[in-house]
């Protein structure tokens, strides 16, 4: 029986429901699937299996961190099979493409790539009232997904493959965008700029346990403090209950950045938006 790894980072679950109906299909194709979300670790020791699929959900029109430098941890694929999936909320960028180029310089070889739209809770965009393909992954996006899962197991078993072509490069705006929230910035600068508010902040942990890099400590009193392997996520700051965090996008010098993709997102009549209010933690659509 064939063995298949998938391997992806979920933060709001969209990513993990595509990797359940990735492994639904290869399941029904008769293979045994193990799936790993990236928050709680994932085998590095990948001898086992006859082929890895990886998953990301695009972080600032890339793949999230931890899954490249999980990639380039597994050290040389030679002859692996992978295949790739990806999930965005408004535009995808370089998401998949990087994935994909990592993988390749591995040297493992590519047996599929599948993406789709979902739900984007990005605090920069849900403060300014809007929720991109909040209803994404649509049930039809999961059964192609599981079709995806069973065509990827056909070409495991001698089918041929024909890669998909690379997706388009964006605008001058995001590139930039990218740039200003490379790996580098974000651990030597924006790490060190988050901050709370002591008067509000309850050391309910709640940011602690939020945060998918283990990267928030807490000090003699119990308040948040940041160390050096961050996502950018800033899902501490909005799912804090008393908004006592305050992370460096919600800086002055971000918002036209912000206010640029929410103006071109919201008048792109191929992303779909719901209107929504962010308070203590919660959101919900008005
Ligand atoms: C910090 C952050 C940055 C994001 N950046 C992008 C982006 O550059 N392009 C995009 O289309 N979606 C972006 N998204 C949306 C996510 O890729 C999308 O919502 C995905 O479905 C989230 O996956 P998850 O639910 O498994 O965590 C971003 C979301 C967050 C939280």
């Amino acid at each position: 029986m064939l063995k298949t790894l998938i391997v992806y980072f979920s933060q709001g679950g969209t990513t993990a429901k595509v990797a359940e109906s990735i492994a639904a299909g290869l399941r029904n194709a008769g293979q045994k699937v193990q799936l790993h979300n990236i928050r709680d670790g994932a085998p590095r020791d990948i001898e086992a299996y006859d082929a890895i699929g990886i998953g990301s959900p695009a972080y600032y029109f890339r793949p999230a961190f931890n899954i490249t430098e999980y990639i380039r941890s597994l050290g040389d694929l030679h002859g692996m099979q992978v295949f790739v999936f990806t999930l965005y909320g408004t535009y995808p960028g370089a998401t998949g493409n990087d994935i994909r180029k990592t993988l390749s310089f591995a040297g493992a070889e590519e047996i599929g790539y599948f993406k789709c739209r979902g739900a984007d809770f990005f605090n920069g965009y849900l403060r300014e009232g809007y929720l991109f393909s909040a209803d994404n992954p649509s049930a039809d996006e999961l059964r192609q997904a599981e079709r995806f899962g069973k065509t990827v197991a056909g070409i495991m078993s001698g089918r041929a493959y024909m890669p998909p072509p690379e997706d388009p490069e964006l605008p001058l705006m995001y590139r930039v965008e990218r740039l200003l929230s490379s790996r580098w910035i974000v651990n030597r600068i924006y790490c060190r700029l988050f901050s709370v508010k002591r008067d509000r902040c309850t050391a309910c942990n709640i940011c602690v346990q939020t945060c998918p890099t283990q990267n928030i400590s807490v000090d003699s009193s119990g308040r948040p403090v940041w160390k050096k392997n961050c996502l950018l996520c800033v899902c501490c700051e909005m799912k804090c209950p008393e908004e006592a965090i305050t992370s460096p996008l919600s800086w002055p010098i971000f918002y036209p950045a912000i206010l640029y993709n929410v103006n071109r997102a919201s008048n792109d009549p191929s992303i779909s938006h719901v209107k929504v209010r962010i308070s203590r933690g919660e959101t919900s659509r008005v």
